[in-house]
């Protein structure tokens, strides 16, 4: 089986501009965004790639419908701000993977980054499977992206920063290898 991504996004999508500089690797098909005129839209129209903004209450059987129709068999959530509900998570099962800012299963959910940060604590990132919890699915990959003694010594915007480029290093290696049949190959 071909793999072919969603990659759904909310927001600036330097994650995203990441997986589009592997087109032959990386098959994308579409970007779907939950917030109209962000820069993730720019960058994937930028690459070629269809997008669909869906801001409101968004109609997931539909949206499953649809990526089915276009191809796709994988979702990667990249800074996708919205709770994807358990039906969804069903139906794409084994093929939706998110990116978090931290190495789970400390700090889930929002400002992980910050709250870390303000701990004094290590930093980084993880790829996991998405399930029905926030930020719970089975981890894929992590990397550390700065040691306690470092999140302690470097001001908040530096510790985001070297996450940011953890995350796309990571996101990236991930995407990759899924879509190259490895890590189990699609299920
Ligand atoms: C990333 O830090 C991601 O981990 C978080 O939202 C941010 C998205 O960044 N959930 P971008 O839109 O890919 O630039």
């Amino acid at each position: 089986m071909r793999v072919c991504w969603a990659v759904l996004i909310s927001g600036r999508g330097s994650n995203l501009s990441a997986l589009l500089d592997y087109p032959d690797e990386i098959p994308v098909s579409i970007v779907v965004s939950s917030k109209a005129g962000v820069d993730g839209l720019l960058k994937a129209r930028r690459a070629g790639v269809p997008t669909l903004v869906l801001e409101r209450k968004i109609d997931w059987p539909g949206l499953t419908a649809l990526l089915r129709a276009s191809g796709v068999t994988h979702i990667c959530l990249a800074g996708f701000m919205r709770i994807v509900p358990a039906a969804f998570v069903a139906e794409w099962r084994g093929h939706i993977v998110n990116l978090h800012p931290s190495l789970l299963p400390k700090y889930p959910g929002l400002e992980s980054i910050a709250v870390a940060h303000a701990a004094g604590d290590e930093i980084g990132v993880t790829v996991h499977e998405v399930d029905e919890g926030v930020d719970t699915g089975r981890v894929i990959l992590q990397r550390r992206s700065l040691l306690s003694d470092e999140a302690r010594a470097y001001p908040l915007a530096l510790a985001e920063f070297m996450v940011h480029v953890t995350e796309q290093r990571l996101l990236t290696r991930v995407v990759r290898t899924l879509s190259s049949g490895f890590l189990g190959g699609p299920r």
